[in-house]
């Protein structure tokens, strides 16, 4: 069964980003799918590269599993969450001193969501999608993108019609690369 890896820029408890990525996930469940838990990577430091931390190990282990990505980033000042963005930098690294293609996220499939403000998370796509491709990953050309408007406030995210049709789509594009 193939795989697909689930990260979430967010790390807030309800986030809305994340609930995006338990809605594909369920759209996707005949999928082997699993989420990514990141928090204890440390903050990438060229140092400490070779051996890498433990849990860097783990999450490179995860990624170079999947078949597939899913990546949900918050907007951040218009850009991705630093999290998130310390996450992509150490799986863009080699695992192996100065040979780049062992870097696990070179030349993964993955698609990309967005859940924000007025901007449905626009900025951050076109940073992360840019990124992706410089890493040499096919990301899926449809995007799902939220503007959560008056929702800020509530817990659950509940999703329009024509938002459900968005990330229907989205994931009948990924199903149909995988
Ligand atoms: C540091 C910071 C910067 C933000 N900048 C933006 C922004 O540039 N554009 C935007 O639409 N929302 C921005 N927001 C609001 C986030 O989109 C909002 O908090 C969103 O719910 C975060 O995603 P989450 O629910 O998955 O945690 C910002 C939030 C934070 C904490």
């Amino acid at each position: 069964m193939k795989k697909i890896l689930f990260i979430s820029g967010s790390f807030r408890r309800d986030s809305f980003n994340t609930q995006l990525l338990h809605y594909a996930a369920e759209y996707l469940s005949d999928f082997d799918c699993s989420f990514l838990d990141y928090r204890d990577v440390p903050l990438l430091n060229q140092d400490e590269e070779f051996p890498a931390p433990d849990a860097v190990k783990r999450v490179r282990h995860q990624t170079a599993q999947a078949d597939a990505l899913w990546i949900g980033s918050p907007e951040y000042n218009h850009s991705l969450s630093g999290g998130l963005k310390n996450l992509l930098d150490w799986l863009s690294r080699p695992v192996q001193p100065d040979d780049y293609s062992t870097a696990v996220i070179r030349g993964k499939l993955a698609a990309i969501s967005s859940a924000a403000g007025s901007s449905a998370g626009s900025f951050s796509l076109d940073s992360l999608s840019q990124l992706l491709e410089m890493l040499s990953c096919t990301v899926v050309e449809s995007r799902t993108m939220i503007n959560l408007g008056s929702r800020f406030s509530e817990k659950k995210l509940v999703l329009a019609e024509d938002e459900k049709l968005a990330l229907a789509g989205e994931c009948a594009r990924l199903r149909s690369l995988l």
